[in-house]
């Protein structure tokens, strides 16, 4: 028998406990041991559980149980996560963990205490949900060299965009509903500001790479400042908005690494990724490219990962999985200034037409490209402006404000 323990009640928690319950003779088969959640850890009462009398509030009879071997994390956020799965695996428990926010903070300093007690920490649950993507990049990919990741990271913005892009729904409407579903984070601008896809597109780096990128180094924007009138500009470019988590290696060895909505063009494998649902590319220099897609959040995709992760633990208990990145290196992260950009641009004025003068002036006529709206909203324009830097693209923004010109929106535009 393997005892494990599971610290949260939550979404994932009881997903875990249901997974477990409802899976147990094929789960038993392939771990080739059965699995007993013997605690569970959470400060609520649950006194109509069929399981109500395993549960604890104190963490310490978690820690101090000697048979007790794997701990599983779902409590989110980072204290006290951390501090309690530091404390399991110095007291010699392997522990899984759906947590982005503790693997993309402290992934480095725990992957290193667990390679020194010879543990597993393992954490394919916190990017992707259900998607398989932390193996297949540590193990099946191995063989390549991977040059950029790119991905719909969160399900919750993903669901917002796509109510807007097909049903032209309120953000607010669509949010309260990714609610309701269970997607959204406690705080759901951790979503909508894009904090969840960097943390996720941070721990993705950091695997790929070898060398953690901690999310305050990474330039992150968010889906707040997407209205109707650019869903409707991306279809009529031929495209639709999608929340883009990216990171390419550069010659330097340095990487580019960002978070931020994109046209996404209507051919790329991205752009058929709806609702909920996360799409993952890795581009590898064996392989091309390959495309990871399945629900990225909810209570059983995120639960079905978890506890393959715990399977995973049963049987290398005596073995420890090989995943490790080394700490962050100064410098290893771009300056987001230098990166290629080629981006939407809408903007208003007396009128469309002055606006759009302006700005070929300002960018050059060879380097903008009008695009022309569905219904027109009066004294505004859109065009795409291609063969800039974040740089350049800033100062000529900002000299079109200086001529009276506003810039109402730009967005980037994704090469994917
Ligand atoms: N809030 C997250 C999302 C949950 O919407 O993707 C899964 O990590």
């Amino acid at each position: 028998m393997a005892y494990i323990a599971v610290l949260g009640h939550g979404v994932v928690g009881s997903g875990v406990l249901e997974v477990l319950t409802t899976h147990t003779e094929s789960i038993e088969k392939r771990a080739k041991e059965r699995i007993e959640v013997k605690r569970i850890l959470d400060l609520r009462e649950f006194p109509d559980l069929p399981y109500s009398e395993r549960f604890t509030k104190d963490f310490e009879e978690i820690v101090t149980d000697p048979e007790i071997g794997i701990v599983v994390e779902c409590m989110g956020g980072l204290h006290p996560a951390y501090d309690y799965v530091r404390s399991c695996l110095l007291a010699g428990k392997s522990v899984v963990t759906s947590n982005k926010e503790l693997v993309a903070e402290k992934g480095a300093e725990l992957l290193a205490l667990a390679q020194e007690k010879n543990l597993n920490f393992l954490f394919e649950a916190s990017v992707g949900g259900g998607i398989p993507i932390i193996r297949p990049i540590s193990q099946c990919l191995a063989a390549n060299e991977v040059s950029e990741i790119a991905g719909i990271l969160n399900g919750t913005t993903n669901f917002i965009l796509t109510k807007m892009i097909r049903e032209h729904m309120e953000f607010s409407e669509a949010l309260r509903l990714a609610q309701e579903l269970g997607y959204a984070e406690r705080d759901p601008s951790a979503d909508v500001e894009g904090t969840d896809a960097c943390r996720k597109i941070c721990i993705l780096a950091s695997l790929a790479f070898g060398t953690h990128v901690y999310p305050n180094c990474v330039y992150t924007e968010g889906i707040s400042g997407v209205a109707l009138e650019d869903v409707d500009f991306a279809d009529v470019w031929g495209g639709v908005i999608k929340l883009i988590g990216s990171v390419k290696r550069l010659e330097s060895g340095q990487v580019h690494i960002m978070v931020c909505p994109m046209f996404v063009h209507r051919g790329s494998q991205l752009a058929s990724v709806d609702d909920v649902f996360n799409g993952i590319l890795v581009r590898g220099d064996v392989t091309g490219d390959v495309v990871f897609y399945g629900k990225g959040a909810g209570k059983l995709p995120t639960a079905s990962a978890v506890v393959a992760d715990v399977i995973d633990c049963v049987k290398h208990m005596a073995a420890r999985k090989y995943l490790f990145w080394e700490d962050a290196k100064p410098d290893f992260v771009a300056d987001p200034n230098t990166a290629d950009v080629t981006a939407y641009v809408r903007v208003s004025g007396e009128t469309g037409d002055a606006a759009f003068a302006a700005a070929e002036r300002v960018f050059g006529a060879a380097h903008v490209k009008r695009l022309l709206a569905n219904s027109p909203k009066a004294g505004e324009a859109a065009f795409v402006a291609d063969g800039e830097t974040e740089a350049t693209l800033a100062e000529k923004l900002a000299k079109l404000e200086a001529q009276g010109v506003r810039v109402e929106n730009r967005i980037r535009i994704s090469d994917y």
